[in-house]
């Protein structure tokens, strides 16, 4: 008890950005029963709740929720009453539902919840039908991930509880309805002609940030036999050719790591202001339309959302300290998937060179050296959106391609991944499990001291770099760091030397990475840019991630015909990973400053609540 009360009040033992308390009471299935209400934002129904006690005496069940109205709570099995009380509002986890169970009630019970979200709810998003691409329907889209479904459904909001789901979802007729589940087909509404019920069945049980929805004049194509992608139909058919080898990265991923569990696997193309590259919803992975560049170089995202469905979906961080379980296993695997497709080992190290220095960049530059550089952070009174940061996903592959290559290479450790997942499928697990499962699996190399050398403390604790940078075999970086490097060594009169072929010569992965490369280095003067533009045409690229360095290069060197195409990037899409550095970067230089205010507070209605938040308050540092 002594370890509880230095948590902060009323939180999870064992998760400190959940009130619920699944070691006692725990939700083990949900079925939801909603109503999109497009006129007024939000969604209103029930949520019935099968719940399973753990312990004796247990009279009452906790609950997340966040700025939900709760009507009414009643016993499904007689549909009496039961009292709740609302807890008081935290602006990082919401507030507490207490529900006092059915005194009748055995170790098991259904408890039904009334409710309504409300208009401002974190993970959803409203679009007028003004903002779609087609301007003939609204949209509507979620994101729970990592704390947010509490705000949509009262619900046990910690990654340490799974449960399977279904739901009934009445919506408008002249919309699709989506969810992250198998799609069971829709029925007429029985009282509102205007209206149709979706039916979703998701049988896998998963962790709460996993349930999704979707509502929008959608379309689909085919892309394979289990897959379909779905966006506006503007959009679909230039998606279906982006995605084109997705069935090609299933098989691959299947074969390093075993079946794939979840039926179909979809995916979704959102509308520009979704605020990550990709989410790995179950059967339906959301991602951003930046990625459809038309020519598949973007390629990774799919590949990493597929990881998931192993690295995440089946084996689970048990609370978001351990976020690295899921998002490092997930890049290696990702880059274990693209090697594969494309370009060998050679090229799966030279992703994993271009990761490094992503890591470094974000660690000192960004982080400096702070308390989210630990691979384990520490989130006690800390929403997870505030700590996102690059570590979790290069620190934690940095980390598995050094043991890989210390336990002798991809033929032992990709076994070992394997029986990590059959281990532990299905389960919600933390690092120190993770450890003691490489440990039993590598018991002859624990007894021969091949693990000696590993700090283990400074690798899960330490803030800054990793103890120890991996080997990575250099070939495919070498003539990224050379052009780079003729640039910065570049005056005046070097200038007409560079030709238009320095770049065609480099793949599309080649070309992010000189440029990144660049952005690690001193600005450059504005008659730098200018020579570099006139030779290599960047301010055409349509490639959002060249496009994106490309800028932040122009600003970094004060061109001042450069800010209004940075504003239009951070308005034109909301891509998290794109938006808040060029609104940093605009707001470092006084020139910009003012005006990346002012672009912020015009567009703000527009933009996803999340992206609006973090920019207005860490990125642009205004009150809210
Ligand atoms: N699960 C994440 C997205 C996420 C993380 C949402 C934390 C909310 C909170 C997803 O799998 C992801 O990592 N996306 C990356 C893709 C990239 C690493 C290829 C992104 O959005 O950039
Ligand atoms: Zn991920």
């Amino acid at each position: 008890m002594a370890a509880e009360s230095e948590k902060p009040q009323g939180l999870s033992p064992t998760d400190p950005c959940s009130y619920s308390r699944p070691d006692e009471c725990v939700v083990t299935q949900i079925d939801l029963d909603l109503d999109v209400d497009f006129k007024t934002s939000t969604l209103k129904g029930q949520v019935h709740l099968t719940l399973k006690k753990k312990k004796e005496g247990i009279d009452h069940v906790l609950l997340d929720t966040r700025e939900v109205t709760v009507k009414k709570v009643t016993d499904q099995a007689n549909g009496q009453e039961l009292s709740f009380t609302l807890g008081e509002h935290d602006s990082n986890f919401g507030s507490k539902l207490d529900v006092r169970l059915p005194s009748t009630a055995e170790r098991s019970c259904v408890v039904s919840v009334e409710y309504e979200t409300s208009p401002q709810c974190s993970a959803l998003q409203w679009l007028r039908k003004e903002q779609t691409a087609g301007k003939r329907q609204p949209y509507l889209f979620s994101q729970c991930q990592a704390i947010h479904c509490r705000s949509m459904i009262p619900c046990q909001d910690t990654p340490a509880v799974k449960c399977a789901y279904s739901a009934k979802i009445s919506a408008p007729r002249e919309v699709t309805v989506l969810m992250s589940a198998l799609r069971l087909g829709s029925d007429p509404h029985p009282t509102d002609s205007s209206k149709l019920i979706h039916k979703f069945e998701q049988k896998v049980p998963i962790a709460s940030y996993l349930i999704a929805i979707v509502s929008g004049d959608i379309e689909s194509r085919d892309i394979g036999p289990r897959s379909k992608v779905w966006s506006e139909k503007e959009m679909v058919d230039m998606a279906a050719f982006e995605f084109e080898e997705t069935e090609h990265m299933l098989i691959s991923a299947e074969a390093l790591m075993g079946p794939y569990v979840w039926g179909q696997y979809d995916l979704l193309v959102l509308p520009p202001s979704f605020p990550y590259g990709g989410m790995e919803n179950p059967c339906l992975t959301f991602v951003t339309p930046t990625l459809l560049a038309g020519d598949k170089s973007l390629a990774n995202v799919v590949a990493h959302e597929i990881a998931h469905s192993w690295t995440g979906n089946l084996v689970t961080n048990s609370n978001f300290e351990h976020f690295w379980l899921n998002e490092g296993h997930t890049v290696f695997v990702e880059r274990k998937i693209a090697g594969r497709l494309h370009g060998g080992e050679p090229m799966r190290h030279f992703t994993g060179i271009g990761g490094w220095k992503s890591l470094q960049y974000g660690v000192v530059d960004v982080l400096k050296n702070g308390p989210y550089t630990k691979l384990i952070p520490d989130l006690c009174g800390v929403d997870p959106d505030d700590a996102f940061s690059v570590v979790p996903y290069e620190k934690g592959f940095a980390l598995l391609m050094y043991l890989e290559k210390l336990v002798g290479g991809p033929e032992v450790f990709e076994p070992f991944l394997r029986a990590y997942i059959e281990r532990f499928q299905g389960d919600s697990i933390v690092t120190d499990q993770w450890k003691e499962f490489l440990f039993s699996y590598f018991k002859d190399k624990v007894d021969s001291g091949v693990f000696d050398e590993v700090e283990w403390d400074k690798w899960f604790f330490g803030q800054g770099m990793p103890p120890v940078k991996p080997d990575y075999d250099n070939s495919l970086a070498v003539p990224c760091a050379d052009l780079c490097q003729r640039w910065v060594k570049a005056t005046e009169d070097d200038y007409s030397l560079f030709k238009a072929e320095d770049m065609t010569a480099l793949s599309t992965a080649q070309k992010r990475e000189f440029l990144s490369l660049l952005l690690l280095e001193e600005p450059f003067s504005a008659e730098k840019i200018q020579a570099m533009e006139s030779v290599y045409n960047l301010n055409a690229v349509k490639n959002s991630e060249i496009r994106f360095s490309w800028l932040r290069m122009c600003i970094r060197a004060q061109c001042e015909d450069c800010i209004p195409r940075a504003l239009e990037f951070v308005t034109e899409q909301g891509r998290m990973k794109f938006v808040r550095p060029i609104y940093r970067d605009l707001y470092n230089w006084e020139k910009s400053r003012q005006r990346a205010i002012d672009n912020l507070q015009a567009n703000r209605e527009q933009m996803h609540n999340t992206t609006a938040k973090l920019v207005a308050t860490k990125d642009l540092h205004l009150k809210n």
